[in-house]
């Protein structure tokens, strides 16, 4: 017997990094998991994104588990696509009860040379992409009287970061509609609640722009170059946690019996204690 035995879950940007481990450990507490990922570059990110492969990827290691999934390659910025997501959700698997928004891109740059381009492309992704989602799901959780929406922030959405003015104004905006969301369905069985992460051992930090950023007294910097940077941004001097550590907290919120909303989880290394 599973915690989510019989549970329905669509989490976005599930074709690798926290994504995944997030669709494996709700597969494997019984949920159906509807995996979904553009699997494709977005031109303005300056690192690679997700791939067909990886998506289905993610299906094989839950059904090889033996876990229900399916994929649905999806660009949250499309209403459209969103829609035939969600659509698809209902119509093989007879519900949506869970959404784990958690796809999202990054990129660094001092605000005064960000492009167009790179600000409309965060804001159209992690922000406006993450209201369609919530957008689409909540009917369908209103119709049941259950629901567990979880948004991946940052504690970029917490703090400001120098380099990041667009992920963070993204990653803090997420948290107002986390709040105000959490407001219109607080009687109707739904929560829905922010998980904020610090580094995480994904792709999104492992990159050579990312490391570039980190270390601009390096050519050509490597990992072990920015451990010691990464490790200074938070009081446990941790350079990273693995996705797991995120999916901990992603699991808790699912799971719970529907008391905590509206909240912001941070897993931050203790950089908690530095906020007010
Ligand atoms: N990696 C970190 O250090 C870190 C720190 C704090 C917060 N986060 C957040 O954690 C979440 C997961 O990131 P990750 O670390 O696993 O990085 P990742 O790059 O490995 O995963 C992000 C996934 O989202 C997908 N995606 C991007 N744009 C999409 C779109 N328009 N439609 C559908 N899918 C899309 C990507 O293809 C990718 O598979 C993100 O919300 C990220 O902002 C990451």
């Amino acid at each position: 017997m599973g915690q989510l035995d019989g549970k329905v879950a669509i989490v976005t940007g599930a074709a690798r990094g926290q994504g995944r481990s997030h669709a494996l450990a709700l597969a494997a507490e019984g949920a159906r998991v509807v995996a979904c990922d553009i699997a494709a570059q977005i031109e303005s990110v300056e690192f690679p994104m997700s791939t067909p492969d990886e998506l289905q990827e993610t299906v094989r290691m839950i059904t090889a588990s033996g876990g229900d999934a399916l994929a649905v390659t999806t660009d949250i910025r499309s209403t459209e696509q969103v829609q035939a997501l969600t659509d698809r959700a209902v119509e093989d698997y007879g519900s949506v009860d869970i959404l784990v928004a958690n796809a999202a891109i990054c990129g660094t740059g001092p605000l005064e040379q960000l492009t167009d381009a790179q600000w409309d492309d965060m804001i159209d992704v992690n922000l406006t992409g993450t209201f369609k989602c919530l957008r689409a799901v909540l009917p369908h959780m209103k119709r049941t009287g259950y629901g567990r929406v979880v948004v991946t922030s940052s504690m970029t959405g917490r703090h400001g970061n120098a380099n990041l003015s667009h992920y963070s104004a993204s990653k803090f905006g997420v948290i107002g509609m986390v709040k105000s969301a959490a407001l219109e369905v607080a009687t109707m069985g739904i929560t829905v609640n922010a998980m904020c992460p610090t580094s995480a051992n994904t792709p999104m930090l492992h990159n050579d722009t990312n490391y570039r950023l980190f270390c601009p007294d390096v050519d050509n910097p490597t990992i072990d170059d920015v451990r010691p940077r990464f490790a200074s941004l938070n009081p446990m001097e941790l350079p990273w946690l693995e996705p797991e550590a995120y999916t901990r907290a992603v699991m808790f919120l699912v799971t719970d019996p529907g008391h905590i909303s509206g909240a912001t989880l941070e897993v931050g290394a203790g950089v908690s204690a530095q906020l007010a």
